[in-house]
C-alpha cells in the first residue's frame, strides 16, 4: 500500500562543516556505504520500490550514487574488486529514483511539501538519512514495524524513542495514550522544547508514514520553531483533524547528523562487521 518513500535531503547540515561544504551530509559514509543507501536500502526492505529525493544545491553526489559510473565500471570489470559494487547495482536495478529540489531550505516541513510533486495523492514514508537505523532480532527495519501498523490504522505515523529530559530541545516531542504496547494516539506535540516544558520524553525520530492531507495542512503551517515550517506543527494539526499515532519501534537509532552519534554508529557497525567477519 506503501509504495513511495521521501528523503528530505536538501538541509546544509552545518553540524559537519567543512566536511558538507561540497559533499551532502547524507553522502558521508558509515564504514563504505553512505547514510543514503542505508536508508535506501531500509525503504526497500519495507516493500517501497519509488525513492523520491528532495535534494538542493550542491548535492549531485546523492544522484550520481544512484545512478551507474561507466568508468568505474569498465575499470573494475573482472576484477576482485566488483564485488564491493554488488549491493549499490541490485538497488539501482530493483528501485526507481526521482529527484525535486528544494529551492530555499525554509525547514523539514517545507522540504516535505517540495517533495508533493513526486508523490501525488496518495500515503507515503520519510526517511530522514541521517537518523540511521539497524534492526534488532526478527522484527524487521524500522519503516517495515510502520508499514505493519498502517496496514492496520490507515493513519499518519510517527517513530518515536524515549530520550532523556535533557535533550528534549533537539527532537519534536509527543504526548499522547497508549492504545496498544508501544502504540500512542498522539494528543499533543511540540518542536524542541525546552525540558521544562517537554509534554514527556518521547521524542520523533526521523521516520514517519504520512496521509495526502498532510501536503494541504503544511501548505497552511506558518513557520514555527527557528522560523522554519515545522513539520511537527503540521501533524499536530493532523492529530487534531483526526489521527497520529507514534510508535516505539524495537531496533537501534543513531543521530548520524550530529558527530557523538556518528561516531557512535560507526563504531557499532565496524563491530558488527567484525564479529560476522570472524563467524565465516
Ligand atoms: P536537520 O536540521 O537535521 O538537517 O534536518 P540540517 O539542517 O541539514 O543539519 P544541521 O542542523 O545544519 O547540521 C533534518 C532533515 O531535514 C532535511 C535535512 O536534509 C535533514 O535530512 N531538511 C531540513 C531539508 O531537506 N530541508 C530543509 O529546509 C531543512
Amino acid at each position: 500500500m506503501i509504495k513511495k518513500c521521501l528523503f528530505p535531503a536538501a538541509g546544509y547540515g552545518t553540524r559537519f562543516l567543512p566536511a558538507t561544504k561540497a559533499i551532502p551530509k547524507e553522502m558521508l559514509p558509515i564504514l563504505t556505504k553512505p547514510l543514503m543507501q542505508y536508508g535506501v536500502e531500509e525503504a526497500y526492505e519495507a516493500g517501497i520500490g519509488t525513492m523520491a529525493i528532495v535534494t538542493g544545491r550542491g548535492k549531485r553526489a546523492i544522484e550520481d550514487h544512484f545512478d551507474v559510473s561507466y568508468e568505474l565500471e569498465h575499470q573494475i570489470r573482472g576484477g576482485a574488486k566488483e564485488v564491493l559494487l554488488d549491493e549499490i547495482r541490485s538497488l539501482i536495478s530493483r528501485c526507481t529514483f526521482s529527484y525535486t529540489r528544494q529551492v530555499e531550505m525554509k525547514g523539514l516541513g517545507h522540504a516535505i511539501l517540495t517533495g508533493e510533486t513526486l508523490i501525488g495523492h496518495e500515503p507515503f514514508a520519510v526517511i530522514l538519512a541521517d537518523d540511521l537505523c539497524d534492526n534488532e532480532g526478527d522484527e524487521g527495519g524500522v519503516l517495515s514495524q510502520m508499514v505493519a501498523l498502517y496496514e492496520r490504522y490507515g493513519c499518519s505515523i510517527v517513530a518515536i524513542e524515549e530520550v532523556s529530559k535533557e535533550e528534549t530541545n533537539k527532537y519534536g516531542i509527543i504526548a499522547g495514550d497508549e492504545i496498544e504496547p508501544g502504540v500512542f494516539r498522539i494528543s499533543h506535540m511540540v518542536e524542541k522544547p525546552d525540558p521544562k516544558e517537554a509534554p514527556s520524553n518521547l521524542a520523533i525520530i526521523g521516520r514517519y508514514i504520512l496521509t495526502p492531507d498532510i501536503f494541504d495542512i503544511l501548505r497552511e503551517t506558518k513557520p514555527g520553531k527557528g522560523g522554519e515550517i515545522q513539520i511537527t506543527d503540521a501533524l499536530l494539526t493532523q492529530a487534531q483533524n483526526s489521527k497520529v499515532l507514534g510508535v516505539r519501534f524495537k531496533g537501534k537509532r543513531f543521530d548520524c547528523g550530529s558527530v557523538e552519534g556518528f561516531v557512535k554508529a560507526t563504531n557499532y557497525f565496524y563491530q558488527k562487521q567484525a564479529s560476522s567477519d570472524e563467524v565465516r
